[in-house]
């Protein structure tokens, strides 16, 4: 059989083997998605593949079988039951950008022969499972899965256990309410708690848990789910006879009234979810809703992986009629997957600076919402061994907005044969010695003062607060003494103090004087000195040159963060994180009268600059004017010149500086920035390029 991955076919099916390769994985992987969640394929895979295959199956349609999953409701994966429904439980059909729903709505007015005249209304498309819901008399009665969209499986051994679908309802109402059952986010926490305690796999994703829970009969627990309807049916009625009394469901009730009937007998609707259903008139107006829905994404209490948009008047619905996968009338503008599979590379482990040691995964890079994740939280070492974690696992990873990407569980069928569990650390990986192993977050037995030291030292340094003659020694005497905590401590040491820890009362008054000068350090050093992670001495300088004040840098959220060269969406979070997390420092810096502003208008060291968007690359010992300047120093004049130093020669570097070498021989650097084309540069002509730059 030909192996054909989603990226493969996206690049086009040629073939009838390949077509038929890639129909053998679509029809796999959505039994899986109705399954326990083993898929070797993520949603964006998936959508990737399926995409292809209608492109072959547009091109070759003589060749098209007739059971193709893409013709059939759920692809033909879901299990079908024996109940009957009502009416055909449809699917909907995918676009996925601005474009896409403005085609779905020229094809709308082509249908009707008119510009729909009711509106349309946009509500979110809840990822979870399709069910319908049979109320006689009030009384939830039975509840049935879409199965392949005529007949479901019975599943009523949920009822009670479902928030929004309530067993009575206030009025003796018989209707059949449509809609979907899924995990909200505190629900799957507490599912995969209550499965870890019975020694169950966690859940790969809520909508497979959502999908396994509705047809587990046997477990010795029940997991709570949420109801959201999107939709009703009359339920008994004998078509074509007028029913007796008034209906429930009024004819000629618009979509958003129907909803508003289903929520005022007690069911919970897509209106009650914080993302609402709003009625618009047009599909301007709907991306608009669509686009407020997509950025508010991330704090909904559950998954979505759309927004589902619809004619709102059922007259039109009707005129515009059904296919026999999906509604015309009604179309999903599908939203950027915030769940990926990729494969655990490695973990490594950070002590922090309370001594916590965190376990980090490195992830094959993946694109995930938008940006490229590399890396990924994975909480403890006891939840690594209850997720059962193996080194080269493919791993469902989770990344919704601006929260740190996670870990969510392994594929356990794709585990590679001879996988090792995730090696746990025998000794706190900074410091070596040992590790307390009291609490589920493991801590270094030496807690704070693991890290403080180094810290200390790093913060006093000639780059950062330049205290003179505080070195490893001394630092050592204070931190183990008590007297410093951390580095904002520095700056309210007493005199007798700095004698214990030196030793001399002489020493003592030259340090205290070294202190004094330290509180007039730029910005840019103080911040660096905090030691946040992966804020370097360059990052340092272009955090303070940006903000300008620690407050600016302070109220910076994730998304301002961004706007600083080289901070992308996978470290700004980070940073905004870890500077929250250093509050209490910071204001004791402040209340010790440390300076927290950058010299000069930031917006002007932003801005221009002989070097401006350029990357340079240093090598070799500097000579002619920049004689005796280090890597850290030239790396402060490039960024003052306007641009921004860089570490290895690649296709993003703009100028190489090269002194050349005792031996004539060019360095590694200048080989490489021959064969890229770079421009290379000796320190005399560089010099002389950013000569007279204001410092
Ligand atoms: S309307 C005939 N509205 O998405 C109308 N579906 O991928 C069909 N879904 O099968 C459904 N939220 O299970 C509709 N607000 C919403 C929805 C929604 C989730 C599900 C539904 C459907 C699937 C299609």
């Amino acid at each position: 059989m030909t192996i054909l991955s989603a990226d493969e076919a996206l690049s086009g099916l040629s073939t009838r083997t390949e077509y038929e390769a890639a129909l053998q994985r679509l029809r796999e992987a959505s039994r899986a998605y109705y399954g326990e969640g083993d898929s070797a394929l993520d949603d964006t895979a998936y959508d990737r593949l399926r995409l292809a295959v209608l492109a072959w199956e547009a091109a070759n349609p003589a060749e098209v079988p007739a059971d193709s999953p893409t013709g059939l409701v759920g692809d033909g994966a879901a299990p079908a039951g024996d109940v009957a429904h009502t009416t055909r439980l449809l699917s909907l059909d995918n676009v996925f950008d601005a474009e896409g729903l403005v085609a779905w709505g020229a094809s709308v007015q082509r249908r009707l022969g008119a510009v729909p005249a009711g509106g349309f209304t946009v509500e979110p498309k809840i990822d979870g499972a399709a069910v319908a819901a049979r109320y006689r008399d009030g009384r939830l009665v039975q509840v049935i899965t879409r199965g392949d969209g005529s007949h479901g499986e019975d599943v009523s051994h949920v009822i009670g256990q479902i928030d929004g679908l309530p067993e009575q309802l206030a009025e003796p109402v018989t209707v059949e309410v449509r809609g979907e059952v899924a995990f909200t986010q505190e629900q799957f926490e507490t599912a995969n708690e209550v499965r870890t305690a019975h020694g169950a796999q966690v859940f790969a994703n809520p909508r497979n848990g959502t999908a396994g829970t509705l047809r587990a009969k046997d477990r010795p627990y029940r997991l709570r789910m949420t109801f959201w309807a999107y939709g009703a049916v009359e339920l008994d009625v004998e078509p074509d006879v007028e029913p007796d009394g008034e209906s429930f469901l009024p004819a000629g009730a618009t979509h958003a009234q129907v909803l508003a009937a289903v929520a005022a007998a007690g069911v919970q609707t897509t209106a009650a979810c914080p993302a609402g259903l709003h009625v618009v008139t047009d599909l301007a107006e709907a991306q608009q809703r669509i686009d407020a829905i997509a950025a508010g994404r991330a704090e909904l209490p559950v998954g979505i992986d759309g927004v589902v948009v619809k004619l709102n008047d059922t007259a039109e619905q009707e005129a515009a009629g059904s296919g026999t996968r999906f509604p015309y009338w009604a179309v999903a503008v599908k939203l950027p997957a915030v769940e990926r599979q990729t494969v655990l590379e490695d973990v490594v482990w950070e002590v922090g600076r309370t001594g916590v040691i965190a376990p980090t995964a490195v992830l094959a890079p993946v694109e995930i919402d938008g940006s490229t994740v590399t890396r990924a939280t994975l909480h403890n070492p006891a939840d690594i061994r209850r997720r059962d974690l193996h080194l080269g696992d493919t791993v469902t990873v989770y990344k919704a907005g601006d929260i740190i990407p996670r870990v969510q569980a392994a594929v356990v069928r794709l585990r590679p044969a001879g996988a090792t569990p995730v090696p746990l650390p025998e000794a706190c990986p900074r410091c070596g010695g040992g590790i307390d192993k009291a609490q589920e977050r493991w801590r270094c037995a030496q807690g704070t003062s693991c890290a403080l030291p180094a810290l200390i030292e790093y913060a006093s340094g000639r780059e950062m607060l330049d205290i003179d003659g505080l070195g490893r020694t001394y630092v050592a005497a204070l931190v183990d003494s008590g007297a410093v905590g951390d580095i904002a401590d520095l700056f309210t040491l007493t005199v007798d103090q700095l004698t214990a820890a030196s030793g001399s009362a002489k020493r003592a008054a030259k340090l205290a004087e070294q202190i004094t000068a330290a509180r007039s350090r730029p910005l840019s050093r103080v911040f660096c000195a905090l030691g946040v992670l992966g804020t370097g001495r360059s990052m340092s300088r272009r955090i303070a040159r940006h903000f300008g004040t620690m407050d600016a840098i302070r109220e910076a959220d994730a998304a301002a963060m961004q706007d600083v060269e080289g901070i992308g969406p996978e470290k700004a979070p980070v940073v905004v994180e870890q500077v929250a997390a250093l509050a209490s420092v910071i204001d004791k810096l402040i209340a010790a009268g440390v300076n927290m502003a950058e010299p000069g208008d930031p917006s002007v060291a932003r801005g221009g600059g002989p070097l401006e968007g350029k990357v340079v690359v240093v090598t070799g010992k500097m000579a002619g004017p920049l004689d005796g300047l280090g890597r850290s120093e030239m790396n402060a004049l490039i960024e003052k010149a306007g641009g921004r130093a860089g570490s290895s020669v690649n296709s993003k570097t703009s100028i190489l500086v090269a002194a050349p070498s005792a031996s004539g021989k060019p360095s590694s650097k200048a080989v490489k920035a021959a064969e890229l084309g770079v421009e290379v540069l000796t320190p005399e002509a560089f010099a002389e390029l950013v000569a007279g730059w204001p410092a």
